[in-house]
């Protein structure tokens, strides 16, 4: 949908024409999974998929939100006095949890507000459709009510939201991505500090494919939470003995002679993914700057390797395609992104290889799978912002 239709449709919900326009982005992770709760780096951009919004402030208190792509909904509202989640009303968690947090860092919201919501992010794709509608929220609250506040600000209450209104233990990656992106930037994070650097992202003929597994994502709350809590054993049985205050600060060589410390198998594995995946984040970004494109894909589908044997995050379906991509002429390296258990892979492929490569990981998928694998290519975008 175009934006002059969104404005339109904004006038036809809301019965005004004053709105503004906002834009925020999804995010893809070149690489860096599950890393940043354990104070390790990541490496993620924003992507021109995303989430637009149009709003306008109300002279009474009341909020009322709507979304093209929960029509049936209709429009959800709640006074800026009463910020509780509530079940019912669904989607509008998100923002509520935003304008909550705002209120009590101290930001003066007393009005209310029309706010049109519309996604272009495939749901449950794993590419941060919810950190989307955060972060899109924050920056039309700083619009409208002239917030004095920096954008870290902003991406910390994402994380908030995520953490305590709704109840997902997610680490900082997904909103500091959506927050800070820049195009055809990507950004190495050190999760610990929260310093980072913006890396451009140079692939010569090649371009990032995005592969939809559309597998529903319906367990992942729950496994995510449990591999964080797996991490935190590990951590705390290592620091009997070793003085860290994250996995993300031991090398491998360290994390070697020290496993024995693990009680369970299990934890060895999943404190072996996060030390190697942070290793192999910071040899990547080396690789991208210093145009060494190979061997930034072999980091890749290490990392892809490591997801699946030893964190156990990826899954039939996200196998399914990144295998059959590694297989694929052109092809640089392959890898799920995000959380994994379903959502999305992520491909680098020479561009004149494109077609046939959609063409026949799509027809394996189908095969194997019994439904359709969709791809998108990834456009590197901007931060959340005003239009
Ligand atoms: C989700 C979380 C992030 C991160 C990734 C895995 O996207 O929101 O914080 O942990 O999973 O890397």
């Amino acid at each position: 949908m175009e934006l002059e239709q969104l404005k339109q449709q904004f006038e036809n919900v809301f019965k005004e024409k004053q709105g503004k326009e906002f834009f925020a982005p999804g995010r893809i992770n070149l690489i860096g999974e599950h890393i940043d709760y354990n104070g390790g780096h990541v490496f993620p951009c924003a992507i021109t998929i995303g989430t637009y919004g149009i709003a306008s402030k109300r002279e009474d208190s009341l909020i009322k939100l709507y979304s093209e792509n929960f029509p049936e909904l209709g429009i959800i509202s709640f006074d800026v006095g009463d910020l509780d989640y509530r079940k019912e009303d669904a989607w509008t968690n998100y923002p509520k949890g935003m304008i909550r947090y705002l209120k009590e860092n101290g930001h003066e919201i007393q009005h209310g507000m029309n706010i049109l919501y519309y996604g272009t992010i495939p749901n449950g794709a794993g590419l941060s459709s919810s950190a989307s509608i955060e972060l899109l929220t924050g920056v039309i609250l700083q619009n409208l009510f002239k917030l004095e506040l920096e954008e870290l600000e902003l991406i910390l209450i994402g994380k908030k939201v995520e953490n305590q209104f709704i109840g997902v233990n997610s680490g900082i990656m997904d909103q500091f991505a959506i927050g800070k992106g820049q195009k055809n930037q990507a950004i190495l994070l050190d999760c610990e500090t929260l310093e980072y650097e913006m890396v451009p992202v140079e692939l010569g003929h090649h371009k990032i494919v995005i592969m939809n597994t559309n597998k529903r994502r319906e367990l992942a709350d729950s496994k995510y939470n449990e591999r964080r809590s797996e991490c935190d054993q590990a951590l705390k049985e290592l620091q009997t003995k070793l003085k860290i205050n994250s996995l993300g600060q031991l090398d491998e060589a360290t994390f070697n002679e020290n496993k024995f410390l693990l009680s369970a198998p299990n934890l060895v594995k999943r404190a072996r993914h996060a030390v190697t995946e942070n290793q192999r984040t910071l040899k990547a970004a080396t690789s991208l700057k210093s145009g060494d494109l190979n061997g930034f894909g072999k980091l890749m589908n290490a990392s892809h390797r490591s997801l699946r044997d030893d964190y156990e995050v990826s899954g039939i379906e996200l196998d399914t395609l990144v295998e059959s991509a590694w297989l694929q002429p052109g092809v640089i390296g392959a890898r799920m992104t995000g959380a994994g258990f379903g959502g999305c892979g992520i491909a680098i492929v020479a561009e004149d290889q494109i077609d046939s490569f959609i063409k026949i990981v799509g027809a394996s998928y189908n095969e194997k799978i019994g439904y359709q694998a969709d791809f998108y290519i990834a456009s590197i975008s901007d931060g959340a912002k005003y239009l």
